[in-house]
């Protein structure tokens, strides 16, 4: 099998209504479960206006998923119930193992500038959907940056790259996290794990995603990639910004309904019945 892995399909962000009204565009969801696994979701939350953003996301549960979010810039208060609260800011990523049940919320703030930055769904697989939930907060100063050979610049979220181990870490289905800059004229390659799901997130300017890319890819669009063990970007013009994002398949079944994702439409239903009934927090 070739090394490289090709692009296999590329498409645009979608706009979104989520929470309380919050307008963002989705990058994967629902209906991308079987080619994303492990992952559920990307959304890509960026605006200047706060009426985009300010309804929020209000109380609301999650079970059987973990939640990565990364901000660029602006704020987002967050309140769970394990009795974590805090400021999101720049630069900042809040890690969220939801397992057996957490209640939070996530308050966009209004910001003078742009509010922008994205969270990621992982699936938890069936051994680990009702695991105690758990919590982390990481500033911006906890995140390494590598400079490459190449030119390349990359903030290591989760995973290792030239030794320096990113601050997310285990996260069950094994996923790297990099936030990726890409000069005009440098060659980025890195290795994905054989067999496991690769994606790119186009942030800023265009990028080639692959050695027999003609064309190149814009900003707010989702690359997925083939088989393979290699990906190789190049930027097109000036320089390209991405998030490239791999994890372990989990090939279980998915029943999944707003924030609560299970393996059966039995655990999903219990899942409600228990949020209802004020017993849905294992943990507290
Ligand atoms: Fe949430």
């Amino acid at each position: 099998m070739d090394r490289q892995r090709s692009v296999v399909k590329v498409w645009r962000s979608q706009p979104t209504l989520e929470g309380a009204g919050v307008h963002l565009k989705r990058a994967f969801g629902f209906f991308e479960v079987k080619e994303l696994d492990p992952f559920l979701l990307l959304d890509d939350f960026h605006s200047m206006k706060p009426t985009d953003y300010i309804a929020g996301f209000p109380w609301h549960p999650h079970r059987g998923i973990e939640t990565v979010t990364y901000m660029l810039s602006g704020r987002v208060k967050h309140k769970d119930s394990l009795g974590n609260g805090g400021d999101i800011g720049p630069g900042d990523v809040q890690w969220m193992t939801a397992g057996s049940g957490i209640i939070h919320e996530e308050m966009p703030q209004r910001t003078e500038g742009m509010l922008a930055g994205f969270q990621l769904w992982a699936n938890l697989p069936a051994s680990h959907k009702m695991m105690d939930p758990r919590y982390r907060g990481i500033d911006s100063a906890e995140i390494p940056e590598v400079s490459l050979d190449s030119g390349a610049k990359v903030r290591v979220i989760c995973g290792e790259v030239d030794g320096v181990v990113g601050p997310v870490r285990e996260i069950v289905t094994d996923p790297e996290y990099l936030d990726v800059i890409v000069p005009l004229g440098a060659v980025f390659r890195r290795e994905i794990k054989k067999s496991y799901t690769g994606f790119a997130y186009v942030i800023e300017g265009k990028g080639f995603f692959d050695k027999k890319a003609s064309s190149p890819v814009d900003s707010e669009s989702l690359v997925l990639f083939g088989d393979g063990t290699e990906v190789q970007i190049r930027a097109a013009r000036q320089s390209v910004r991405f998030l490239l994002v791999s994890g372990k398949p989990l090939r279980e079944p998915v029943a999944w309904a707003g924030p609560i994702v299970m393996n059966t439409e039995e655990e999903l239903a219990l899942a409600f019945d228990e949020y209802r009934a004020g017993t849905f927090l294992k943990h507290q």
